[in-house]
């Protein structure tokens, strides 16, 4: 069998998980790749919402297994808060929730050095979730970093005190920067006690397995393609591989694996933090495509800037993910418009170009938009694709040529149920 992708294409927040909720009836196994409590996916059906930040969405369906792959970074605090939330459900945790031994752990240090650093970088800061990503991918590479096989070691704590003394020698170089660790150790502490009593697994191992015997296995990815370390907007972007490459190391999947890509992206786009966004639109548009498409963060609250879709940007994702089917979101929030701006190439410095180009950040870069014809009316009661009104074909078809990939599910509302295929 083949591991299927799902990934965000923009600046994240496209929508993956109420897609992977949706998707999860089809799998046997949802698996996180990358990433980690920075992301908010928010899923929603009968009335209730839901934000999961660690925990993969297909964890309400029952007999579906979740796993938490190596290339994810886990903050006990918060994966223990993720774990109450879930209680009034009854679920099976401790056999529907795998972690893999080898994903590293979030130390209360890491948050603070994260602080540090953000505060540190003043107006230049990458507007980080301060959840200590950035430090603990850090450490990581530079192979210092705890991982969750290491809780079960009887010299756990020797090695947890050597890292912190580690970063309490670097957070005495931020000046004024106060903290009282021993506040944040005592509920660290106990989430790890919440850790041990999960199952913890080799995961590549367990999930090459499961292929072996014919499960099927869909990836979820984190935050989107632009936020990529190597590919997205550097240096205003998350600390992990995004795109489906990250999937092989994440998972200890091989490239031959990899079945479809599914790239999932908003009909316009958003971007929360700070770093450049072309088609980023800082007026009153902006704001009625906030209001509308209730654009603030998932995570941290933070109210998310807004801009029409850019099709060199997502074309540049296409591209570096072998995206192989769309999904597009929220099509309802367009529907205040009468028509509708898509972005079909830039003018650098007066020339043309349809590529996303390296310095984005400070390239003078003029975005050309088509305007197209709205629907203007609502779309959040549709059933069935077919009967979408002609306006949103013509828009679904007008993406599908550019982007050269068939748009196979158009969602028209944050339910489960507000979810059209198309094809
Ligand atoms: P993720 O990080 O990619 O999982 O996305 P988030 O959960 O951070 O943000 C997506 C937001 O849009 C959530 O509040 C969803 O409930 C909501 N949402 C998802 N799809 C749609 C849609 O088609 N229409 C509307 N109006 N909201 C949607
Ligand atoms: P999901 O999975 C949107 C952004 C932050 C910041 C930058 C670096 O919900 O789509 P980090 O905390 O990783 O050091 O922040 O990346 N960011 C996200 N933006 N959605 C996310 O996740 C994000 N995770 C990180 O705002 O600009
Ligand atoms: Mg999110």
């Amino acid at each position: 069998m083949k591991v299927d992708v799902l990934l965000g294409l923009q600046w994240g927040d496209e929508g993956k998980g109420k897609i992977v909720d949706v998707l999860t009836p089809k799998y046997d196994i949802i698996a996180r790749f990358q990433g980690g409590p920075n992301a908010g996916h928010t899923l929603e059906f009968e009335g209730i919402k839901h934000v999961l930040h660690t925990i993969p969405s297909g964890i309400f369906h029952g007999n579906v297994i979740n796993l938490v792959g190596n290339g994810v970074v886990i903050d006990p605090v918060i994966f223990q808060k993720e774990l109450e939330k879930l209680e009034p459900f009854n679920i099976d945790v401790k056999n529907r929730l795998l972690i893999s031994k080898k994903a590293h752990l979030i130390l209360p240090t890491h948050r603070l050095l994260d602080a540090a650093s953000e505060a540190a970088k003043g107006k230049n800061k990458i507007g980080s979730t301060l959840k200590g990503i950035g430090p603990t991918y850090m450490d990581k590479t530079g192979r210092n970093g705890l991982r969750v096989g290491d809780i079960f070691t009887p010299n756990f704590k020797e090695k947890y005190n050597a890292l912190v003394e580690k970063h309490v020698g670097i957070l005495s170089h931020h000046e004024g920067f106060e903290y009282d660790l021993k506040e944040l150790e005592g509920p660290w502490f106990e989430g790890i006690e919440t850790l041990k009593a999960l199952t913890a697994v080799d995961s590549e191992h367990y999930l090459n397995q499961a292929l072996k015997e014919g499960k099927k296995v869909l990836a979820e990815g984190a935050q989107g393609t632009m936020l990529d370390i190597d590919f997205g907007t550097y240096p205003f972007v998350t600390s992990s591989n995004t795109v489906t490459a990250g999937t092989c190391t994440g998972l200890g999947i091989a490239p031959t694996r990899i079945g479809k890509v599914i790239g999932i992206f908003k009909a316009y786009c958003t971007r929360v933090g700070s770093g450049p966004f072309p088609t980023e639109l800082e007026d009153e548009t902006g704001e009625a495509i906030r209001k509308e498409g209730r654009e603030f963060g998932a995570t941290t609250g933070r109210p998310r800037r807004c801009g029409w879709i850019d099709l060199p940007q997502m074309r540049y994702a296409i591209m570096v993910n072998g995206v192989t089917e769309l999904s597009m979101m929220k099509a309802d929030v367009l529907s205040i418009f009468n028509s509708i701006q898509v972005c079909t190439h830039y003018l650098i410095d007066g020339n043309k170009t349809e590529e996303f180009p390296f310095d984005v950040q400070d390239a003078n870069i003029v975005p050309v938009y088509e305007e197209l014809e709205g629907w203007n009316c609502d779309l959040t009661a549709l059933e069935n694709f077919d009967t979408a009104p002609q306006a949103l074909k013509n828009y679904v078809t007008y993406l599908e040529e550019k982007l050269e990939v068939p748009i196979t599910v158009v969602s028209v509302g944050p339910d489960r149920k507000q979810t059209l295929s198309n094809h």
